[in-house]
């Protein structure tokens, strides 16, 4: 389970600010009121082990700070300096009252009539869209990190979200985006044949 962490955090996100948690439920209680949240399903009563997977909005501006302070090299490069000090902070900011994004939506809007500008995040829910992003990339790869060392695992969103956040003591500004059940599927726990809609529909070539 530690590997497969560690692989998970590996995964690609944005401007590697890093907005995920995962909570490793191994607390019999907890488990089972966070089974009962996901409103009882197979998946959430019956794995061993349930990982809350969280998308944070509000760690990006401390992380650009820490990031000066962990640069792999022994020289931070001017440019980085620039981008986590003063570019990143403009970028991901909202200000007082979504006061900044509102600006920045102003400003680009207009900048971007004639050249290519960034269009958002301006809003707090286009922060959680941004903080999901990188955090479901982290869960699909916590999932093949899981299956390769012979283990299955269940993402589930069917749960009641204010109930799991009461149960996790969790803060406004994090949300989760998934309960992940992890243990060995049950002989008949795959329920059908996998399946999906013809490729030609979803894939397009220009
Ligand atoms: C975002 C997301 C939410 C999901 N929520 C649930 C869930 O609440 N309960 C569940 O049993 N499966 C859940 N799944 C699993 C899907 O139902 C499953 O991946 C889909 O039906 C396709 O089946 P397959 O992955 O076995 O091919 C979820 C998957 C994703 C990606």
């Amino acid at each position: 389970m530690q590997h497969c962490l560690d692989l998970a955090m590996l995964a690609p996100n944005s401007c590697n600010l890093q907005p995920w948690e995962f909570f490793i439920v191994r607390n019999d209680n907890v488990r089972k009121k966070l089974a009962h949240a996901c409103m009882g399903q197979n998946a959430a009563t019956t794995a061993p082990l349930l990982i809350p997977i969280v998308a944070r909005t509000d760690t990006w501006l401390k992380h650009c700070d820490e990031t000066l302070e962990v640069w792999p090299d022994a020289e931070v490069p001017k440019i980085i300096e620039t981008f986590y000090s003063k570019v990143a902070k403009f970028q991901y900011g909202l200000g007082p009252f979504g006061s900044l994004g509102l600006f920045k939506k102003g400003l680009y809007g207009a900048i971007g009539l004639f050249r290519p500008v960034p269009r958002g995040p301006y809003t707090k829910s286009e922060m959680k869209e941004w903080a999901t992003k990188s955090t479901a990339l982290a869960a699909q790869t916590l999932m093949l990190g899981f299956r390769a060392q012979g283990f299955d695992t269940c993402p589930m969103e069917g749960f009641d979200h204010a109930r799991a956040k009461k149960i996790l003591k969790l803060p406004r500004n994090a949300n989760i985006i998934m309960i992940l059940a992890v243990g060995k599927r049950a002989e008949r726990g795959v329920y059908h044949e996998r399946y999906r809609f013809d490729r030609n529909r979803f894939v397009h070539e220009i």
